[in-house]
């Protein structure tokens, strides 16, 4: 029995496979590589020194889909694969609903024509919106999102609800991602960006690099301690040990369920710079900005289901994220494009 993995050859899912052959479970990754390389396969072969079953594919391809599932022998699908940038989702969102929502479609229609039954999906937590209270809890009400990407990954989780409501021999599990950063310790894997970032920690590690001149700092005048904005980050190896828990846990669960994972901390951006310099002794220049649209000012989570539920939370601090993501860009200052 395999799991497949979409998008296992991008930032979270590479991580996750690395975790997944960690304790021997075999995984079959999917990838177009729209969003990376095929230079992490390598990567990931190298670290685990093993010939892994890739398959450079879109997941809306049903053929593709048919032959995979008749060839190899598949209990679970972990689904990564989407496109994910907040900006880019302003300005096409046919794209990301096409590819994001129309390709969760076909990959669970698929899924059921070959009695595939178990399902867990990288929601993400800007689906509890604009006006959720903090922090946000699972039972939170969800909408209200603030661009496509986002309401994308909404519908989804209604879809899937509803899928799984009229086929009660499938289980699901949406995962709500906070903010992820963070790399392999060995610095061999780590988020392969290219061109220029949207998030934070990448951004800043390119300034440090000398990459780019400075930060912007998108709005210094939110009602938070500092006016910058704050988020709940999460080491992506924690967040990738987390899929293991749901794995372990898929046979108590019945139907559809939903975790955040995140840290359940806060850290402002002017907090995320400090801490950087210290980590990098480089200096990051910034300049403050007008809010960038659709941002929130701050918002964490409320960790306890998925720790009383599943066991899991995250065990790594902010430095230790911090640390290892630049530890991977000074490794691989290029990337491996
Ligand atoms: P990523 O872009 O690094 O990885 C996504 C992978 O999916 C890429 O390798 C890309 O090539 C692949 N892909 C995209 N569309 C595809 C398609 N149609 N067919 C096949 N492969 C396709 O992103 P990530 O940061 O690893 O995110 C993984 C998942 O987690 C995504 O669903 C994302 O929305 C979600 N998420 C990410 C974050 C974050 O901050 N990174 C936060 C919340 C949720
Ligand atoms: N920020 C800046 N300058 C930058 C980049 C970011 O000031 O150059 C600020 C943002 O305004 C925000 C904070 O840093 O206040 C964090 O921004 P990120 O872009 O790193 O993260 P977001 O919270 O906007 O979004 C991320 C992912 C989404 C995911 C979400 C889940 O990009 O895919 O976390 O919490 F859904």
């Amino acid at each position: 029995m395999a799991i497949l993995v979409t998008g296992g050859a991008g930032y979270i899912g590479s991580h996750t496979v690395l975790i997944l052959l960690k304790y021997g479970i075999e995984v079959v990754i999917l990838d177009n590589l729209c969003n990376a390389s095929h230079k992490i396969i390598n990567r990931l072969e190298k670290i685990t020194n093993k010939k892994l079953i890739f398959i450079e594919n879109n997941i809306v391809n049903r053929i593709c889909l048919k032959n995979l599932f008749k060839k190899y022998d598949i209990s679970t699908v972990m689904h990564f694969a989407a496109l994910k940038s907040i900006n880019d989702s302003l300005h096409q969102p046919l794209l990301y609903y096409s590819n994001n929502v129309t390709g969760t479609i076909i990959l669970l229609e698929e899924m059921l024509s070959a009695n595939i039954r178990n399902f867990i999906f990288s929601s993400s937590a800007t689906v509890y919106g604009i006006d959720s209270p903090i922090p946000y809890c699972e039972t939170n009400s969800i909408g209200h999102t603030t661009n496509p990407y986002s309401t994308s990954k909404l519908m989804i989780e209604f879809i899937i609800r509803d899928f799984v409501k009229v086929n009660p021999s499938f289980k699901a599990v949406a995962l709500r991602y906070f903010n992820p950063v963070g790399a392999h310790e060995s610095g061999e894997l780590g988020e392969n960006s290219t061109g220029v970032p949207n998030n934070l920690l990448p951004y800043i590690a390119q300034v440090a690099l000398g990459r780019l001149k400075k930060l912007n700092i998108f709005g210094n005048n939110y009602n938070t301690p500092d006016g910058t904005a704050q988020r709940d980050y999460l080491h992506v190896i924690d967040l990738a040990e987390g899929h293991l828990n749901v794995l372990n846990h898929l046979p108590k669960i019945k139907g559809y369920k939903v975790y955040n994972f995140g840290s359940g901390k806060i850290f402002s951006v002017l907090e995320v710079i400090k801490i950087f310099e210290k980590i990098s002794g480089k200096k990051i220049l910034f300049e403050y900005k007008p809010r960038r649209e659709g941002d929130l000012p701050s918002f964490w989570a409320d960790t306890s289901l998925a720790k009383n539920e599943l066991g899991w939370q995250a065990k790594r601090d902010i430095y230790t994220m911090i640390r290892d993501m630049w530890n991977w860009y000074i490794k691989n200052p290029n990337g491996l494009n």
